[in-house]
């Protein structure tokens, strides 16, 4: 699978999740460096993966694309009590804020509910499938945690005891992971007999 993405840590945790499952993930790259694609500002995560996506095969020479598995992810946090704020911006958010804005906007709000969405889009042999991940969770009062990456310090995940995913193992994040969750979908998928 060639991943077209320029965030190491979600190489890293797709590397990580698929190694064991028999798959391979390289980054793309075209002429040693990795493809600037256009970041579209769509609020839906599927319409801006299938975008990068379509750019991704084009930069592909003709004679190779039947032979390549191009995967393209995009992801988000979702605040509830921001009307689902940063969303499909949330790496231009991080970027401007980081998580202490993020924290100043939740401070003396009582509901911290939030999720983590992921939708992994994999075009192979003329095909596209697409496949979701979703971690509910609570924003946390305090910054706790160094590793992982963007919001990781300040997101509780519900299904787990009470520490942030920056303060998890890479294992245990990606158990329980909107990204791990959209790459076991998206490898059910592939493994289904109408592949
Ligand atoms: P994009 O999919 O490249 O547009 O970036 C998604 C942004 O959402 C990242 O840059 C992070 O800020 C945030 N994000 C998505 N997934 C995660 C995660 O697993 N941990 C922390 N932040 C994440």
């Amino acid at each position: 699978m060639i991943f077209v993405t320029g965030n190491s840590n979600k190489l890293e945790e797709a590397k990580r999740y698929l190694k064991p499952l028999g798959m391979e993930v390289e980054q793309m790259m075209i002429d040693g460096s990795i493809p600037e694609l256009i970041e579209p500002q769509f609020d839906d995560l599927e319409k801006i993966a299938i975008f990068k996506a379509d750019q991704a095969i084009a930069m592909i020479p003709e004679s190779e694309k039947s032979d390549c598995a191009i995967l393209v992810e995009d992801s988000g946090l979702f605040i509830d009590s921001l009307n689902g704020f940063p969303g499909s911006y949330s790496s231009f958010v991080f970027r401007k804020i980081g998580v202490d804005g993020i924290l100043r906007l939740m401070s003396g709000k009582s509901m911290k509910g939030c999720e983590y969405r992921a939708v992994s889009v994999l075009v192979i042999g003329g095909r596209t499938i697409i496949a979701k991940g979703i971690c509910r969770g609570n924003i946390s009062e305090e910054i706790s945690g160094t590793g992982g990456f963007g919001y990781d310090p300040i997101f509780i995940p519900e299904d787990s005891d009470g520490r942030t995913f920056a303060q998890m193992t890479k294992e245990e994040k990606s158990s329980i992971s909107h990204r791990g969750k959209s790459l076991k979908a998206l490898c059910e998928a592939i493994s289904s007999p109408s592949m």
